[in-house]
């Protein structure tokens, strides 16, 4: 039987936070596109026999590495079911349920790649040999994460200015599993290394992301801490905070786009041949 890890984040992915995830499939796409193009770019560096997309959501990372390689298989993989139901399967594309810190991966992949899917685990080593342990010799990953919220102000504007209306949300950075937990770099090389990793490189990624400013509500309301309190909550106390959320933004919004600079780290290493 599978070992029970990262229960709360398969809670919350499973839960309010997958289904916002799913339901917003198409606006996570458009915003995380550049960091789509580097995947895709990295993927096509050189012939692969099979790739595998570590915290896939949706697939749409997935599926744009696959079209780009022609037949090669590619398998996305992610703990939450809203997400991997609606994610669309192509001829050479699968996806399974699961929890890439413990699955059972046959050792076949010579390419592993995440967009943003590697932060939220337990244990960062074990996931890590985990993965180590699906690649084949000499194999790659080539992953993109968060660097710290000072590089990614939009991430946390929202949290910021409702903070006063809603002292339910927990704090921004508290540690642990989340979307900063790879930020540090000497933190994140020694990971790797004790998970068995070599050649480990990270470089820092500076992308500017967009969407059309009709969509800030969506991305207010249905991703991250703030969007899931704001799902909970009475009408006139979400209204209120949801105003205030849309307010912080303004300094983002250039008229019909709302348009943010983002901080990232591309984190690449090999298997041992
Ligand atoms: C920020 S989302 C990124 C989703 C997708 N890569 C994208 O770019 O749209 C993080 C994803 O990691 C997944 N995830 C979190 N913990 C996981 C785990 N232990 N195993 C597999 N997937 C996990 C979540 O369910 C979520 O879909």
């Amino acid at each position: 039987m599978t070992p029970e890890v990262n229960s709360e984040q398969a809670a919350m992915w499973n839960g309010a936070g997958g289904h916002g995830w799913a339901a917003s499939r198409d606006m996570v796409d458009l915003i995380l596109k550049p960091f789509e193009d580097v995947l895709v770019a990295a993927a096509r560096a050189k012939p692969r026999r099979q790739v595998l997309d570590v915290g896939c959501g949706t697939g749409g990372v997935t599926r744009a590495i696959a079209a780009a390689l022609g037949d090669v298989p590619c398998l996305g993989v992610d703990i939450s079911g809203p997400q991997i139901d609606v994610a669309e399967r192509t001829a050479n594309v699968r996806f399974v349920q699961a929890d890439a810190q413990v699955h059972a991966f046959e050792p076949e992949f010579d390419l592993i790649v995440s967009r943003f899917g590697v932060m939220f685990f337990d244990d960062s080593v074990a996931a890590f040999r985990n993965l180590r342990a699906a690649t084949t010799p000499g194999g790659e990953l080539h992953v993109v994460v968060w660097r710290g919220d000072e590089d990614n102000p939009f991430m946390t504007t929202a949290q910021r200015a409702v903070e006063p209306l809603m002292p339910e949300l927990p704090p921004v950075d508290s540690g642990g599993p989340g979307p900063f937990a790879l930020a540090e770099p000497d933190q994140t090389r020694k990971m790797l290394e004790d998970a068995g990793w070599t050649g480990i490189g990270l470089e820092k990624l500076d992308l500017t992301c967009s969407m059309p400013v009709d969509v800030l509500p969506q991305y207010l309301t249905m991703l991250g801490p703030v969007g899931r309190a704001l799902q909970g909550m009475e009408e006139h106390r979400r209204a209120e905070a949801l105003g205030t959320a849309l307010k912080a933004f303004d300094s983002f919004v250039h008229g019909d786009e709302v348009r943010f600079p983002t901080g990232a780290w591309v984190v690449t290493a090999s298997a041992p041949l």
